[in-house]
C-alpha cells in the first residue's frame, strides 16, 4: 500500500470545524477477514493529519477499502492500534466508538450506498437527521449541498434514476453536509 501526502500542512479543515481536530494514527495494524486464509492488511502504520490530503494507492484487491473501514472505525484491527489524539480506540466500548465515528468521520463509500427509492435531496438530508435538525432544515441544507455538486435539477428524482456519476456526486454532497475532521473517500471519481 502506497501512502502519498498530496497537500502538506494546510490547516483549513481544522479551522473550518472550529474544534481541535486530532491526528488519526494507525500503528502496526493487521486485519484478516473471518474464514480468509491470509491477512488483507499487514502491519500498516501511518499518521494522518487533519487538514491535509492523503492518497492511498494500491492495485485492485490490495485492501484499500478494508483499510478505510479500519481507519473509520467500522472494522477493528486484529492486532495493532488506531488512535485519535490520545484516545486509543480499541480500549473503548462500542457505544464510544460509535460516537467517535459520528463526530470524526465522513465517508464516501465505493459502491455509492444510498436509499434508491428516495429522492436525491432526501438521501443527502439523512446525513443531518441524527443531529436533531428538523427535516425541513435538513432538506434545505441538502438542496444547497446538491447545488454545490451541480445536481440541483436532480434533487427531486429517486436516486435509482441518477446516472452512476450523479449518484457519486450525490454521495459526495451527503458527505460534505456534516462538518467533521476527516473525509474518507473510496474511489470517489472512479
Ligand atoms: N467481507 C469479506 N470477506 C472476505 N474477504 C473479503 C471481504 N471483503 C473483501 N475481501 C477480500 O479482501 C481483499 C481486499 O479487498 P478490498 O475491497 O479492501 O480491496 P480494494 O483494494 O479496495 O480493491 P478495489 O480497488 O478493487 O476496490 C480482496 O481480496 C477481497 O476479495
Ligand atoms: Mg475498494
Amino acid at each position: 500500500m502506497h501512502v502519498t501526502p498530496l497537500q502538506p500542512a494546510a490547516r483549513a479543515t481544522t479551522e473550518r470545524t472550529g474544534s481541535r481536530a486530532q491526528d488519526l494514527v494507525a500503528r502496526g495494524i493487521c486485519y484478516r477477514y473471518p474464514q480468509a486464509a491470509d491477512e488483507v492488511i499487514h502491519d500498516f502504520s501511518h499518521r494522518f493529519l487533519p487538514g491535509t490530503l492523503t492518497a492511498l494507492v494500491a492495485p485492485s484487491g490490495a485492501g484499500k477499502s478494508t483499510l478505510l473501514s479500519l481507519l473509520s472505525l467500522l472494522l477493528a484491527p486484529r492486532t495493532g492500534t488506531i488512535s485519535l489524539g490520545d484516545v486509543v480506540v480499541e480500549r473503548h466500548r462500542t457505544s464510544t466508538v460509535r460516537t467517535l465515528r459520528r463526530t470524526h468521520f465522513n465517508q464516501i463509500l465505493q459502491n455509492n450506498a444510498c436509499f434508491e427509492s428516495r429522492t436525491a435531496v432526501d438521501n443527502v438530508a439523512t446525513a443531518l437527521l441524527s443531529s436533531g435538525v428538523t427535516m425541513s432544515s435538513a432538506r434545505r441544507a441538502a438542496g444547497a449541498a446538491l447545488a454545490s455538486v451541480g445536481l440541483s435539477s436532480r434533487a427531486e428524482m429517486p436516486a435509482r434514476l441518477l446516472s452512476g456519476g450523479e449518484q457519486q456526486r450525490m454521495t459526495i454532497a451527503r458527505a460534505l453536509l456534516t462538518d467533521r475532521p476527516y473525509l474518507l473517500a473510496d474511489c470517489p471519481t472512479r
